[in-house]
């Protein structure tokens, strides 16, 4: 008997003391404004009815913040050629098994004016990294050859890698307004096992890179990738906490999917089901949502690789934007970055037919002729 009060005791002494006695419920959590990286762990770790919990705050406050619309911008994947050598990407530059390719003006102005004429507002021209002066020349000529097509009218977001502060302002004076630059992973020695440890892959010249973008007057996104091998979710809490700190506009994050042409496909056993790290995506994007209500965040492409509605998914917990792909079809098959991508064969009607009916039916709206720009970056500029 004596025995037995004592392990009583003991077991109550262990519990006061553990990380479990100190853990708040989640509806206590949910309802404050600021979370300690305790906190965001547990948000980002919630299952079952807890993660409800989660899913319907975040819903409401994109809802309240920056309402029910969702913000279309035609995705342009015009080349895949990159210097660079990313561990997880499928167009890495040691990658032999893809064709490169180098969409014309014209190919590229075409997707463009399908953008416009069917009233997305906004283009995205996504590249591989390079820095050459050939390819920010015609970057440069592009961005002014779409502006006068469209009046002026299309918004342009660039995706383009790591250039100098020089680029990124000629770039922006010639009408690019947005820039996406993912930091992939905000903990150094996780974007150096996901990259090459070389000059040419460093961290401290991408957050550089992200600094100069705010100081030239982009519109900012970045974002991570969720599920990679070595990610713990301190990591993923530090994101979070990382794109409070460098008060982004604009997020897009999204699984991380392997790809068999890549060197990190070595440690696939050590990642997370798809459909774990599709669900813990769509905590990440809650979580970000409650943190940071009044920016724009992106529901990935990645997600659809995993669940057919996976986008939807996403615009539901707090996501308000999407990127319809109009890369010229002969293209989308070299521009695999991960395994399943979707849309490799719809053009771009089809894309936009398919769409429209699917985000209605996640119970959104889509913002024809609207920019849609973050309201953040208002907010910080006031
Ligand atoms: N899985 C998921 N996302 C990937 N990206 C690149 N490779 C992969 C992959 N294997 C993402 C990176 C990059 C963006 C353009 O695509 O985050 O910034
Ligand atoms: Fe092209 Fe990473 S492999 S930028």
């Amino acid at each position: 008997m004596l025995l037995n009060i004592n392990c009583i005791l003991i077991v109550d002494f262990v519990f006061e003391h553990s990380i479990f006695a100190r853990m708040k419920p989640i509806k206590e959590i949910l309802e404050q404004n600021l979370f300690t990286k305790e906190e965001i762990i547990q948000l980002l770790q919630s299952k079952g009815e807890q993660r409800t919990l989660l899913l319907k705050k975040s819903q409401q406050v994109k809802n309240n913040v920056v309402g029910n619309k969702v913000y279309f911008r035609g995705l342009i994947e015009f080349s895949n050629i990159c210097s660079k050598d990313c561990l997880y990407c499928g167009i890495r530059k040691s990658n032999t098994n893809v064709f490169r390719y180098n969409a014309n003006d014209a190919e590229i102005l075409d997707a463009c004016n399908f953008a416009w004429k069917n009233r997305f507002a906004s283009v995205v021209l996504q590249s591989g990294e390079i820095s050459s002066p050939a390819f920010v020349k015609r970057v440069d000529n592009l961005l002014k050859k779409i502006k006068q097509l469209s009046n002026s009218e299309l918004g342009i977001t660039l995706s383009c890698g790591e250039q100098t502060r020089e680029t990124y302002r000629r770039w922006f004076e010639s009408g690019a307004h947005r820039f996406l630059l993912r930091i992939e992973s905000s903990n150094p020695d996780l974007y150096y096992k996901v990259h090459p440890k070389n000059k040419k892959h460093s961290f401290e010249k991408r957050m550089e890179a992200l600094q100069f973008l705010k100081e030239t007057g982009y519109q900012v996104g970045t974002g991570v990738m969720v599920g990679l091998p070595f990610q713990e979710f301190e990591d993923l809490a530090n994101d979070l906490l990382f794109f409070k700190e460098i008060d982004i506009d604009m997020c897009g994050t999204g699984p991380y999917i392997e790809h068999e042409d890549t060197p990190l496909y070595e440690y696939r056993n050590l990642l997370k089901t798809k459909q774990e790290r599709f669900d813990l995506t769509l905590n990440m994007i809650a979580v970000l949502r409650l943190l940071m209500p009044d920016i724009n965040i992106a529901a990935a492409t990645a997600l659809q690789a995993i669940d057919p509605a996976g986008r939807e998914k996403a615009l539901v917990v707090g996501a308000n934007i999407i990127m319809p792909n109009l890369t010229p079809c002969d293209y989308r098959k070299e521009y695999q970055l991960y395994e399943d991508k979707p849309c490799l064969d719809e053009d771009a009607e089809l894309c936009r037919n398919c769409l429209e009916a699917r985000i209605e039916l996640a119970g959104s709206e889509i913002g024809y002729d609207l920019w849609g720009d973050s309201k953040h970056f208002f907010n910080r500029k006031k």
